[in-house]
């Protein structure tokens, strides 16, 4: 089979790599049947992510078709399409228990791409297949949920649930990327009066009109802070989302900020940020941080199969599997190319001498 191989810093290849096989009784092997790349991708090959050993196989985004399953595993079976997400839970550790499986301490956790070989592949071997996969209803294509895999739940958790977005209020989204976009989608479940974004980039701030900001900010070319002031005479924001991952936007969330509000950071951040207490230790604000646990992923599924929520708009650009190099540089260049999220599509060629995967109505 093949896979996005990485290689140690700028360097990753499309490459034959050994078939996947079940390792532990709880594992299954998914084809890969639609993958994408997330902005941490592009970090790992930068070299932000050292834990990351050159030879992994990179990707924790995926839809895919069951081939095969370990003799543990009861709730899935051979042919079911499935949900890959980027968190796996254990389902037994103290962290998957609370409802934290971002924070799994039993070999779950993020590990595709990361710790264990990842989803840009052909196929992908799932450990705690029972309590990490999620059936991707009848009739929905790979493309409708694929986005479930991680932005969605990101963006909805440790953005939307963590700010406690109330109705009415008045929400600012400082980044608006996949991960802002997928917040301003996801914040809308609960009716806001009125949501902000803020960004540098012209282009997705057109995206974010489009996917539903009443106000658009180039905080680049106007002072933000006095603009949100004006808008919100003189308060500030109910809730500020921070989903860049720098010093100067998580600071510029806390000046936005109104008396009691909440600011929710959702940026990875590699560099240390200044939290200015000498000015918000009177203001009650809360600040949240967080990974994703995914605990949302099938109430968002519901909303899909429900017709409340359409992830596709996401969908920039599409490739075949065997593309993934070139995906990559389309992704990686989203200045010029104007890219939010590329579908890697596999060639749902059956395995040969695995078990034959059923024919599967709705698949997209
Ligand atoms: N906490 C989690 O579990 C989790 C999960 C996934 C991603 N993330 C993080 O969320 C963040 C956003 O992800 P993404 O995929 O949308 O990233 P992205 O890089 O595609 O988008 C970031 C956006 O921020 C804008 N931006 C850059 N500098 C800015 C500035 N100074 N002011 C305003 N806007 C600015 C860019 O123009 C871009 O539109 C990243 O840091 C990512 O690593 C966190
Ligand atoms: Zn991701
Ligand atoms: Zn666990």
């Amino acid at each position: 089979m093949k896979g996005l191989v990485y290689h140690g810093p700028g360097r990753r290849t499309w490459e034959t790599v050994p078939d996947r096989r079940i390792e532990q009784p709880t594992d299954a092997i998914v084809r890969i049947d639609a993958a994408t790349i997330c902005g941490t991708d592009l970090h790992i090959l930068k070299g932000d992510v050292p834990e990351v050993e050159p030879g992994t196989i990179l990707g924790h985004e995926a839809v895919g078709t069951v081939v095969e399953v370990g003799a543990a595993v009861t709730t899935i079976a051979p042919g079911d399409r499935v949900l890959v997400s980027c968190i796996t839970s254990c389902g037994r550790c103290r962290f998957c228990n609370e409802g934290h499986p971002g924070l799994c301490t039993g070999g779950g956790g993020w590990i595709f791409g990361h710790l264990i070989d990842g989803l840009q592949a052909e196929y992908a071997r799932v450990p705690f297949a029972d309590t990490s996969v999620h059936k991707v209803p009848a009739g929905l294509t790979d493309e409708q949920v694929l986005f479930l895999a991680d932005i969605l739940p990101t963006a909805f958790e440790v953005g939307v649930l963590s700010g406690r977005v109330q109705p009415g209020d008045t929400v600012a989204i400082v980044g608006a990327g996949p991960i802002g976009l997928a917040t301003i989608m996801t914040a809308k479940l609960f009716t806001p009066a009125r949501m902000i974004a803020l960004d540098v980039a012209d282009a997705r701030l057109e995206l974010a009109r489009q996917f539903g900001a009443d106000v658009t900010i180039n905080n680049a070319e106007e002072d933000a802070a006095a603009r949100v002031m004006e808008i919100t005479k003189g308060i500030g924001v109910d809730v500020a989302v921070e989903a860049v991952g720098a010093p100067e936007t998580f600071e510029l969330c806390t000046e936005l900020i109104r008396p009691g509000g909440r600011v929710a950071n959702v940026g990875v951040h590699g560099h240390a940020a200044t939290l200015h207490l000498e000015k918000l230790w009177i203001r009650d604000v809360t600040i949240t941080t967080g990974l994703v646990d995914t605990v949302t992923t099938p109430m968002l599924l519901r909303l899909i199969e429900g017709g409340r929520l359409d992830p596709t708009p996401f969908a920039t650009h599409r490739f075949g599997l065997d593309q993934t190099e070139a995906a990559y540089d389309v992704f990686a260049n989203a200045g010029e190319t104007q890219a939010l999220k590329v579908v890697l599509t596999g060639a749902r060629i059956e395995p040969a001498g695995g078990q034959a995967v059923a024919a599967v109505a709705g698949a997209a």
